[in-house]
């Protein structure tokens, strides 16, 4: 069971569909577990979904951030700005079982919500990382692992599968949930720029640099000078590919050029990536490392729409007509079976 940081420095390429896709069918398939969902973007996207979506959710988030302190995590980031170095151990205050407000989602997740204050406070949490004690930054990189941990204690568990949204940018809050995971899961998107952004996403992670002599970022350079550990890269996940038979090879080639670029690393840096299924073997070839670390997740088209506006999450959505907001779609089974069996076999990688 670990922490899993669902990243790409990108806008817009799946990361909070995703996150509540796999939170809510890893806890489905473990019920036996408890799961919980941290939202470190201002969007709160994957929050507005998984607390019942567009209306619904929205009301939810609304009502939780009026309270005084925030019952999300600008609540609890406000403790932790009066209190940087020192832990109040107050994290479990901000945490829900989302199952009280959607009834489509399993019992046993559970969330930190999101709040767009996040964007206000991240001026205040980036000043507690220095001037302060000698290690004040890598403090303050432990905070979302403080806020784990505090939650973990008060279910009085070790284990818990986590999943942290993320923002694209490189932000103060989004280096937190970096710091916290101990798992990174990549999305992208087909459009040509996807690229670029996974290039970036290596550089600011991994210090991993194209050009000779380019600058190193900060925070990885941090990470190194206070031994935080950087999350192992777990799969790369193209997103939205369509299923149009016109267009399918121009998918293939992004999904071939952003594993070029991670199989570069892998076969440099191999030590970056998590091995999975545990017990497995190393890859040793293309295939095999494709087969180990590359995912797909089809386009549902209407599917994915309803299922993100009613917060049904797409495994448990049936085809139908259904209404959204105020208006009757239909669901047809064709979009649920092009994207079920994908979300089934990513939520299954998840160990
Ligand atoms: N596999 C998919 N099939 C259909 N629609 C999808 C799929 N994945 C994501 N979407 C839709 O694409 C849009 C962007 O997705 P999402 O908001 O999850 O991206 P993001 O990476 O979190 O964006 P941001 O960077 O703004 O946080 C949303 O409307 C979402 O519902
Ligand atoms: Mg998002």
């Amino acid at each position: 069971m670990a922490t899993y940081a669902i990243w790409n420095n990108k806008g817009g390429v799946g990361k909070s569909y995703l996150t509540f896709q796999l939170a809510c069918e890893y806890a489905r398939t473990h019920p036996g577990e408890r799961v919980l969902a941290v939202d470190l973007c201002p969007q709160a996207n994957s929050s507005g979904m998984l607390l019942g979506g567009m209306e619904a959710g929205e009301q939810t988030l609304d009502e939780l951030s009026s309270r005084t302190p925030r019952r999300n995590i600008s609540g609890y980031m406000e403790d932790r700005i009066t209190s940087p170095y020192v832990n109040p151990k107050r994290g479990s205050g901000y945490v829900l079982q989302v199952a009280s407000f959607n009834r489509h989602v399993p019992k046993n997740l559970y969330l930190v919500p999101g709040d767009e204050q996040l964007e206000v406070q991240a001026s205040r949490v980036l000043a507690a990382t220095n001037p302060g004690p000698p290690d004040a930054w890598r403090i303050v990189h432990t905070w979302i692992s403080d806020l784990i941990a505090d939650v973990k204690q008060s279910w009085n568990t070790k284990d818990a599968t986590v999943f942290l949204d993320c923002n694209p940018s490189f932000t103060i809050y989004t280096e937190l949930a970096l710091g916290a995971a101990d798992r990174l899961i990549i999305p992208f998107s087909s459009d040509g720029s996807s690229r670029r952004a996974v290039r970036a996403l290596l550089a600011l992670v991994y210090g991993i640099a194209r050009q000779q002599g380019a600058q190193q970022s900060q925070y990885f350079l941090n990470a190194e000078q206070y031994r935080l550990p950087l999350p192992d890269i777990y799969c790369y996940v193209g997103n939205r590919l369509t299923q149009y038979i016109k267009s399918a090879q121009a998918f293939k080639a992004v999904v071939r050029a952003i594993g070029d670029e991670i199989w570069d690393v892998w076969r440099s840096n191999s030590n970056r990536f998590y091995v999975h299924p545990s017990g497995a073997l190393i890859p040793s070839g293309r295939k095999a490392f494709e087969r180990m670390f590359q995912a797909e997740i089809p386009d549902a088209n209407t599917a994915s729409v309803v299922s993100s506006s009613l917060g049904i999450p797409i495994l448990a959505l049936t085809a139908g007509i259904k209404s959204v907001a105020g208006k009757e779609v239909m669901v047809n089974q064709s979009q649920l079976d092009r994207q079920q069996p994908a979300m089934t076999a990513l939520a299954r990688m998840i160990e």
